[in-house]
Order: structure tokens, then sequence, then C-alpha cells
């Protein structure tokens, strides 16, 4: 899978791209991320990237031309399945949301900061229009790369135990289980008792019961 993010704060990425999962996907060549700065598709001859909205307002707008241009030129060498802008208006992302775009080949995301994107971007060149949650943020590269991080942890071989994210919490009606590592006994607090047991079926139910425990409280919550 190959994502190509288009954005004004390319360095934002830089960190977050090259550590773990994502870093281990891009090595291992299962998935390919470029970021791309829209700064250089800027042909205003002062280099700006963004304007005052047409009818007045607080808050700049960024340029149609930047992006398009952009979007333009990587559609020259790859068909894309996808352009999403990353927005706090647009559907809200979840679990099947992410299950879906881990299996499409090529994506475009737009990261739009200031007051957002030239309508007329939204309208004839997005394909999709995804928030991660009911709040504003400064700008989308965050979002991006909460949707990235959760679409290609999904791709197979990107995890090494790959039934894991199968089991997550949100990819079936339950949530996870707690879990617990050594040592037995932390300050006083106990793992407990039934997952040192060693007996499967035991283990199998305690999880169970207390994923079916987990999931009611948060239900009402
Ligand atoms: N840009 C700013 N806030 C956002 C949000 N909550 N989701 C997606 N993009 C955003």
């Amino acid at each position: 899978m190959r994502i190509d993010i288009l954005t004004l704060f390319p360095g934002m990425f830089e960190g977050f791209l090259n550590q773990s999962i994502l870093k281990r996907a891009q090595t291992k060549g299962l998935a390919e991320i470029c970021i791309h700065d829209l700064r250089n598709y800027s042909t205003d001859k002062h280099g700006n990237v963004d304007g005052y909205a047409f009818g007045g307002g607080a808050g700049m707008v960024m340029m149609a031309e930047p992006i398009v241009l952009c979007i333009e030129e990587l559609g020259k060498e790859r068909p894309y399945d996808e352009i999403i802008f990353m927005t706090p208006d647009g559907e809200q992302f979840d679990q099947p949301m992410a299950n879906s775009l881990s299996l499409k080949k090529n994506i475009i995301m737009v990261c739009g900061r200031y007051k957002g994107i030239d309508q007329r971007v939204r309208d004839h060149w997005i394909t999709k229009e995804i928030s991660i949650g009911e709040y504003v943020l400064s700008g989308g590269e965050l979002p991006a790369a909460v949707v990235a991080d959760a679409i290609i942890r999904l791709i197979p071989g990107v995890l090494s135990d790959e039934s894991s994210a199968l089991l997550d919490s949100y990819q079936g009606e339950l949530l996870d289980a707690p879990v617990y590592t050594r040592p037995e006994d932390f300050r006083g607090y106990k793992v407990p008792e039934v997952l040192i047991s060693g007996d499967h079926k035991k283990i199998d139910e305690w999880r169970y019961e207390q994923s079916l425990k987990k999931t009611e409280k948060r239900a009402k919550e």
C-alpha cells in the first residue's frame, strides 16, 4: 500500500514515520508513505499557499492550486483509490473504516490548516472526508498520522503476530481483556491467579468474562 500525505508541515511526520511499526512496515516493503510539502507547489509570485476568505471573516484559507497541482502530479504516476481530506466535519473514523482503507492500494491524504481548504477542492477532487473525533486540532497532520497508523498495522505481515490485529478491542463486539507481564507481584499488586495456572480453558473463560465486564462498564459511561 502507498500513502501520499500533502501538508504544509512535512517535519511533523519525521519522527512518527521512522519509528516502530510504521518503520517496520516500510522496511519490509509492505507500506510506502510519502510526504509532500505543499509549499513546493505554490505558483503565487510570493510563494503563498493561503489567502483571505472571499466574503470576509477571520482566518486564512488554503489555496486550491498547490493542492490540485500536487494531486495531479501524483495522479500521473499511479491511479488513486481515495483522495482523503482530514477535517473535523468529516465522516467519523472508526475500526470498520480502517479495515476497508487497509485494503486500498494507493491513497492520498490532504492535511488542512487555518480555516481549511478552498471548497472547490473538496467538491471536485476529494473523494472522502475523515474526522478523527469531535474536537478541533490545529491541522490535519495528527489526524493523518492516526489514520495511517490504524490502517498500516492491519496490512498482513506488518505486525509480528498477525492474529493480534484481528483480536484488538473494537475489531469484534468486545473490548480486550486486561493484560499483565512480569513480575507476578509488583509492589504487592498480584497478577490474577488464573493467568499463571497454566489451564488454558480457564484462562480463555476468564478473559471472555473480563471482556464482557469491561464492555458493559464502558457502555454505561
Ligand atoms: N483537523 C482538525 N481537527 C481535525 C479532526 N478532529 N479530525 C480530522 N482532521 C482535523
